[in-house]
């Protein structure tokens, strides 16, 4: 084919024969649109032609176009002198439209054609030269120079030949009498009539003429006007009166009465129109239709009953109704679109037609304002629909845009289509936490493996986008990664304890948890989790003082002269627990009839509560019972021996026996007793024997036996004992609790 290109609006028009065979080559489409290699498979370019058969193939591998099927220019485009056809190449991966348009070039392969091969004509013998009789025209589908030319008749003794042009565009040919007729010299005459084109080489077409010559009696009918010209709009109903052709007869009765009829009518005609014989009226019989035939041409012929005629041309023109809605085809749709597709992408291409002429077939393509959509032309009956503005899946995640086409027409017609776009989803959400800061809290001495706590990102995506997995960013606690305290479960984001807790070595975790999801790149955010430790009473209390051991001797001297409230000593217990668990109270277990003693509950002093009387015995033994506040209490218990005495004899009498308990009584006990008591009797002499020898020697400082009594009863403090850093801690600790308290109401 020959190309001609129009860059400038992305049209490209080729010119062709007709009649080529299959497969041949129209043009190189590749290299005509300036396309890059390959484009054309890569953007699986496919070709569109609304509504028309496709003549034309495309080779996307060859970048060529090839005669798909046999174009018949007569069958494509009847006599209209140019004949094209067009077509649009679509592209995808970013959407581009190209126009091309075929022109099909006539070539003269069609003769001239008349209706019949022989028409039989009578003609009066008294016809003076130069009446008129008009005869069958030929028609050849050619256009151009290949069209119908000319006529010629054989022989010419009789008639001449006269072509008229139409006002319809075609040719009508009359014969004219030159020289009369005599019909006793000759009854027949056979005449040759021949069409012939303008085509290289010519071709011909040929009709026979018998005219019958008759005896002279009359005149012919005459048509009032030459032309009839009438206008019928498309719509128009069976039965409506087109026009009235009316021709009269210069004769009276018989020779008077004339008929109309069609002359040569195509069965298109035949079918549209009929005329009434006597009357004259064309009426309207069948569905008219401006946008197949804008134009009817007819011939009436007027005939009298001598058998003389006259014919006259209508003109019927079809006047258009706006009767066709535009049809809208989607050329071509992508029915997702990701989220962060920018302002301006295509989404949709759609070809508009309307078959009405004029304002009726004038189309405008609008949508929805309101949707973040345009609507643009670009080639005529062509429109894309784009994105207006940046899109927001977790906003609206699909939409339904409805183009509407409406036509110019009074009223106007209009047809919609809805386009169903889906936006998908790309990973612009972060998981995002419930909260920035947890606070957990667990009770020590748990289980392994135990459930703490759970953490919740959500992530606005969608799909992998938004599947959330949970991980602790790993960090060392007491030198120990912090994995082999605490691990979370990556779906569920429940954070377990991997071992026991001790409150009294951990007191406080603090973890930071990520939360990442699928996406490609992941996004992630952080969360600070603290997990704080409460104390479990777990721990007895402690006792410092006095120090107990096995059998132990050690006792505290009471005087006799001791006054009410005379400090014994004092017991110190401490208790590892915090809070209400190390909040330490203390007990006399057991106490006598007359007690001569009593504990301070807080402060764990022994005092005395009245005065010593003889009856109270030297040895005393005290058990007290040291008990912490917990839930459940934990104790300990703790003795403490009192001597009740003024000197270091009378004790020393007394004590032998401490260790003795009345109230056994069986024989291996008493033995026992007996040798304790032999080996203790020796111990003390040679003790009062040493006591004698040091009183004997420091007589002067017996005052010290007097004041000194006390000195054992200062109370003895281990090193580590810190009161007031473990009182401070206490009370941090017990803010600690109470804060639990309210946090398991809240969880219950
Ligand atoms: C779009 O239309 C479909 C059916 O026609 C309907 O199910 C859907 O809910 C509509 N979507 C929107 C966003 O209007
Ligand atoms: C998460 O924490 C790490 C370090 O702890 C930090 O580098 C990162 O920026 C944090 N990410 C977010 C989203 O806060």
């Amino acid at each position: 084919g020959t190309l001609f290109s129009d860059r400038l609006t992305g049209n490209i028009r080729y010119s062709i024969p007709e009649e080529m065979a299959v497969g041949s080559f129209v043009g190189n489409i590749g290299k005509d649109l300036g396309l890059q290699p390959e484009r054309l498979v890569t953007g699986r370019a496919r070709l569109f032609s609304p509504g028309g058969s496709e003549y034309v193939a495309l080779d996307r591998e060859e970048e060529q176009l090839v005669v798909r099927e046999r174009i018949d220019r007569e069958q494509l485009c009847g006599e209209a002198p140019v004949c094209s056809f067009s077509f649009e190449i679509i592209l995808e991966s970013p959407i581009e439209l190209y126009r091309v348009t075929v022109e099909i070039l006539d070539i003269n392969d069609n003769s001239p054609v008349f209706p019949r091969s022989e028409l039989k004509m009578e003609i009066s013998e008294s016809a003076v030269p130069g009446a008129r009789f008009s005869l069958e025209s030929a028609r050849d589908l050619d256009v151009g120079v290949n069209s119908l030319q000319g006529y010629s008749l054989h022989p010419t003794d009789h008639f001449a030949l006269k072509v008229h042009s139409r006002p319809g565009g075609s040719k009508s040919v009359e014969m004219i009498l030159q020289t009369p007729l005599d019909r006793e010299k000759q009854e027949q005459l056979n005449l040759m009539l021949t069409a012939v084109d303008g085509g290289n080489p010519k071709r011909t077409g040929t009709v026979k003429i018998n005219i019958a010559v008759l005896d002279a009696n009359d005149n012919a009918p005459v048509f009032k006007q030459s032309v009839y010209r009438a206008s019928v709009p498309e719509n128009a109903v069976k039965g409506t009166l087109v026009i009235t052709v009316s021709a009269t007869d210069a004769d009276n009765e018989s020779n008077g009465h004339i008929q109309y009829y069609f002359e040569h009518a195509t069965r298109n005609i035949n079918e549209l129109f009929i005329i009434n014989p006597s009357t004259g009226d064309i009426i309207v019989t069948g569905e008219l239709d401006f946008e197949k035939s804008k134009l009817h041409e007819i011939k009436v012929q007027a005939k009298d009953q001598g058998g003389l005629t006259d014919s006259s041309d209508v003109l019927i023109e079809v006047l258009d109704v706006n009767d066709n809605a535009p049809k809208m085809t989607v050329m071509s749709f992508s029915s997702t679109l990701p989220e962060d597709s920018v302002p301006g992408t295509v989404i949709a291409m759609i070809n508009v037609q309307d078959l009405d002429s004029g304002d009726n077939g004038r189309v405008k393509c609008s949508i929805d304002t309101a949707l973040p959509f345009k609507i643009e032309t670009s080639l005529t009956n062509y429109y894309s629909v784009l994105t207006d503005s940046v899109l927001d899946r977790e906003q609206t995640s699909e939409y339904n845009i409805t183009v509407i086409a409406v036509d110019g027409g009074s009223p106007s017609l209009s047809s919609n289509q809805t386009l169903h776009l889906k936006i998908s989803d790309v990973n612009d959400h972060a998981p995002q936490f419930e909260q920035e800061t947890y606070n957990a809290y667990l009770m020590e001495n748990n289980p392994p493996s135990f459930s703490v706590f759970s953490v919740k990102a959500n992530d606005a995506d969608w799909g992998a986008n938004a599947r959330v997995s949970y991980y602790i960013e790993e960090s060392d606690l007491n030198g120990l990664p912090l994995s082999s305290y605490i691990s979370i479960n990556a779906d569920s984001g429940v954070i377990y304890a991997v071992t026991p807790f001790d409150y009294e070595q951990i007191k406080l975790i603090k973890l930071r948890v990520k939360a990442q999801d699928a996406g490609s790149p992941p996004l992630s955010s952080n969360a600070t989790v603290s997990i704080i430790i409460q104390d479990q009473n777990d721990n007895a209390p402690q006792v410092l003082y006095p120090v107990q051991t096995a059998g132990s001797l050690v006792a505290e001297m009471v005087p006799r002269s001791a006054e009410v409230g005379y400090l014994v000593t004092k017991v110190v217990a401490v208790d590892v627990d915090s809070g209400q668990n190390a909040w330490l109270s203390y007990k006399l277990l057991k106490p006598a009839d007359r007690p001569l003693f009593a504990v301070g509950l807080q402060n764990g002093e022994i005092r005395t509560i009245r005065q010593v009387s003889d009856k109270d015995a030297v040895k005393q033994k005290l058990t007290l019972i040291v008990e912490d506040n917990g839930q459940p209490p934990r104790s300990a218990s703790v003795n403490v021996n009192v001597a009740v005495a003024d000197s270091f004899p009378e004790i020393l009498s007394e004590f032998t026996d401490f260790t003795h308990d009345r109230d056994y009584n069986d024989d291996l006990t008493f033995y026992l007793i007996l040798s304790l008591a032999v080996v203790s009797f020796l111990f003390i002499v040679s003790i009062i024997t040493i006591l004698s020898v040091k009183c004997y020697r420091w007589r002067h400082e017996r005052m010290f036996y007097k004041s000194g009594g006390n000195l054992p009863i200062i109370p003895y403090y281990p090193p580590h004992y810190k009161c007031c850093s473990l009182s401070v801690s206490q009370h941090v600790l017990h803010s600690y609790s109470s804060h639990s308290a309210v946090h398991s109401q809240k969880k219950g």
